[in-house]
């Protein structure tokens, strides 16, 4: 469908190569429910050319959203290969299908606009969310607190990317002409401006396995199974992180007590919190308030484990194996997802109940599939000793190698005493992935028209 300008994109790229022929750099198991052959989407033998996805706010409009697009697309000349339907929420809650609060953690970038609450017209001339004391040099550099910004050219084609020189100042570096364009990716084409790669990925959760090894391995360790679940995400179910209530100190279940838990449902501040805490926490403007307990220093994993997912995914401000933070800065992603399969009702037997298939609909937005998507599978979840040595990342980590039953291990400390954790059995099974391209509107309508 973009016939020849494809060509602007190199041969090598995963985009050109196509997941079938990146699963197992990915770790994708070569065998069973996760080898991407059997899967429900994106096999080798699967022609899938286009992906549509439409979200209403009701299920009805949804459905007839559908019906209208498959009457249209049959009259192209289109056939439908493949259907999933999803859903945002678990129990009427956000969160994925173990519980935990999904959509926390999205990088805020350099030259995005927001409209002022109660403003008729946007947007407004702001940059950045109006939190941090407009005297402090994180004012202008930072969305969020906790949230240095990024370069929009990691998430959008036709914008400044964080390499080279870094200038200090909200130039986002818009190029619409691909001759003169600085930090363009060279060769892409100009009807990729403002479009970006998107990753697909279903993944299968086994939500009885999960929610029986928080039982158990929270009785060997004497501590909650709500304490195992946040040591193995780095957050509390909620989306607190774990560095703001370390909760090792409480007595009994040693989950936050219900006004400190509000931090996870905050989203001024659930994100203002480092790892090492190298700049400290930037102080805030007249009549905001972080009310909640400051997040502890942790360069030692003591607290958040280096290879619980978040700290994983996003190491923050720690030093890693490719170095500082402004190299972490250039593998993050913007992330997107749905929930998919019933809601679990958890029973007895949680074999049985695993057999219902559910999980979630992860979209992954990048414009780099190679350093930043695949960057954060390949190089660290799956990884023992990366971005810092301390295990498999226990949520997604995958070890593709035949024989090995794919066993991940992780190391927490427990009151003090380094353990480690065996997690026999993976929670999470790829069932369907596939590359994508998610064009501009305008590109949408001068070049993709069928
Ligand atoms: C079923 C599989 C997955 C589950 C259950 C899961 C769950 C979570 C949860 C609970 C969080 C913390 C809340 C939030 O920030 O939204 C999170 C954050 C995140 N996840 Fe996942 N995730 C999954 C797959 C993936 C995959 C495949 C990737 C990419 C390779 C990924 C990358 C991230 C990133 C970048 C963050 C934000 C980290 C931060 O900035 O703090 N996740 N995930």
């Amino acid at each position: 469908m973009i016939g020849d300008d494809a060509n602007g994109f190199s041969d090598l790229d995963p985009f050109r190569v196509g997941f079938p022929l990146r699963s197992a750099y990915l770790g994708d198991g070569e065998e069973g429910d996760g080898a991407p052959n059997n899967g429900k989407f994106g096999r080798s033998s699967d022609d899938h050319d286009i992906m549509a996805i439409i979200e209403c706010d009701t299920e009805y409009d949804v459905i007839e959203v559908n019906d209208k697009l498959k009457v249209s697309s049959y009259e192209a000349g289109l056939s439908l290969t493949w259907e999933q339907v999803g859903q945002k929420e678990v129990d009427g809650e956000t969160t994925n299908m173990f519980k935990f609060r999904d959509g926390v953690s999205q990088p805020d970038v350099y030259g995005t606009y927001y409209v002022t609450a109660g403003a008729t017209s946007g947007p407004t001339e702001k940059l950045w969310k109006e939190t941090i004391a407009p005297t402090d040099f994180r004012a202008e550099h930072f969305g969020i607190p906790g949230n240095n910004l990024i370069w929009p050219g990691e998430f959008i084609f036709g914008y400044r990317r964080a390499t080279g020189d870094i200038k200090w100042k909200p130039d986002i570096g818009r190029h619409d002409n691909q001759s003169t364009a600085e930090g363009l990716i060279p060769g892409v084409p100009k009807w990729a401006i403002d479009g970006t790669y998107q990753v697909f990925r279903r993944l299968t959760m086994k939500t009885g396995r999960f929610r029986t090894f928080l039982n158990t391995t929270g009785a060997q360790l004497n501590v909650s199974p709500d304490y195992v679940g946040a040591l193995l995400f780095g957050r509390w179910a909620n989306g607190e992180p774990i560095v703001r209530w370390p909760g090792v100190n409480t007595p009994g279940n040693n989950a936050p007590g219900p006004a400190e838990y509000a931090l996870g449902a905050n989203p001024d501040f659930r994100n203002n919190f480092t790892f090492i805490e190298t700049y400290g926490l930037a102080p805030l403007r007249a009549g905001k308030v972080d009310p909640f307990p400051p997040p502890v220093s942790d360069p030692l994993g003591a607290v958040c484990p280096f290879a619980s997912h978040i700290r994983k995914v996003n190491p923050r401000d720690s030093t890693t194996d490719q170095g500082g933070p402004a190299v972490t800065d250039r593998h993050r992603i913007l992330r997107r997802a749905s929930n998919f399969g019933k809601d679990p009702l958890p029973c007895e037997n949680p074999d049985e109940e695993d057999q219902e298939d559910r999980g979630l609909l992860f979209f992954a937005y990048q414009t780099d599939l190679q350093d930043q998507f695949e960057f954060l599978q390949h190089q660290w979840a799956n990884s023992v000793d990366a971005p810092i040595p301390g295990g498999i990342d226990p949520i997604i980590g995958q070890n593709s190698k035949l024989g090995e039953n794919r066993v991940r291990k992780m190391t927490v400390n427990i009151f003090g005493i380094t353990k480690e954790i065996v997690m026999p059995q993976e929670f999470v099974v790829p069932t369907g992935s596939g590359y994508f391209f998610t064009p501009s509107v305008t590109s949408l309508k001068d070049v993709f028209t069928v």
